[in-house]
């Protein structure tokens, strides 16, 4: 029998960096997925990983789970993606929780997701030693969420249509490198901590004006930590020129992405004001 199961991908809405250190972040997921088949097999564990490439987070998941819940891990695995791992959408996060899903379906296992949350946890930790497990959380709730350093709090936030532009700065970011070379400082942490619990609010009471400026205050904290580039820098600066309630930089930084805030009849200006500068417009859906 072979059994199928899908996890999204992930874009950080507020709180990267913080959320490292016991500070709350909200993330959010986008349409794009990553799919993972298995089936049973007479021999060994054999993994057919043509997009992602990385097959350490597909091994790890598999033996973690085989281990802790006494199955079988003579297995046939095939992945594929929506999306390439290079945008930064947390594609090693979404095959791990894929394939937590898809050994739990093959073994007929009813899990919780808060147990999917705490087993791909673990896994993303043995092979990155860092990481907050907001991109697992992501894959395994979906929608928006509050979530608190490895779990602590994981609360979904109901919230409208969220209208993003995602810009591509063109740059693949090293997000542990990143993570471990960077110098915390707590009282930038502190003050982001303040724009995310502000932003849990804004986000709910669909409050775009007030949130797309809370994005631009945690931009700027952003660049203070020195995080930021020059490129996405300006990208957020022509979106905001462009029409958008605000920006700010996805994820770890150094590359990557930035997300703008828009109001739906400023799409088209404010893209073409990130592809001047040399950005490319990644169409995805968020929030679903
Ligand atoms: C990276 O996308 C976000 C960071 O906060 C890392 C993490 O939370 O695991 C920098």
């Amino acid at each position: 029998m072979k059994v199928k199961a899908s996890a999204q991908g992930k874009l950080m809405l507020f709180g990267e960096h913080a959320v490292i250190y016991n500070y709350p972040c909200i993330v959010t997921t986008v349409s794009p997925r990553v799919y993972v088949e298995i089936e049973r097999n007479m021999s060994q564990l054999i993994i057919d990983n043509p997009q992602v490439r990385d097959n350490r987070f597909v091994e790890e998941a598999v033996k973690l789970f085989c281990k802790t819940y006494k199955v079988d891990n003579k297995l046939s695995i095939k992945t594929y993606s929506d999306f390439s791992s290079q945008y930064g959408f947390g594609s090693s996060s979404a095959v791990t929780v894929a394939t937590i899903l898809a050994l739990s379906k093959l073994y007929r296992l009813k899990i919780s997701k808060k147990e999917i949350f705490d087993l791909g946890y673990k896994v993303t930790l043995n092979i990155q030693g860092v990481g907050s497990g907001f991109d697992v959380a992501a894959a395994t709730f979906g929608g928006t969420l509050y979530f608190v350093t490895g779990g602590k709090i994981i609360e979904p936030l109901l919230i409208e249509k969220l209208n993003l532009v995602i810009g591509y700065s063109g740059m693949k970011a090293n997000t542990t490198k990143l993570v471990k070379s960077l110098k915390p400082d707590f009282r930038i942490f502190e003050d982001i901590k303040k724009i995310v619990d502000k932003a849990k609010i804004t986000l709910i009471n669909g409050d775009w004006n007030k949130t797309g400026e809370l994005m631009n205050q945690n931009q700027k904290l952003l660049q203070e930590l020195g995080v930021s580039t020059e490129k996405l820098d300006k990208m957020c600066l022509v979106a905001n020129q462009s029409g958008a309630f605000g920006a700010k930089l996805s994820g770890a930084g150094g590359g990557d992405c930035m997300i703008a805030l828009i109001p739906e009849n400023k799409r088209k200006d404010v893209e073409s004001a990130i592809i001047k500068t040399g950005g490319e417009i990644l169409n995805v859906k968020c929030n679903i």
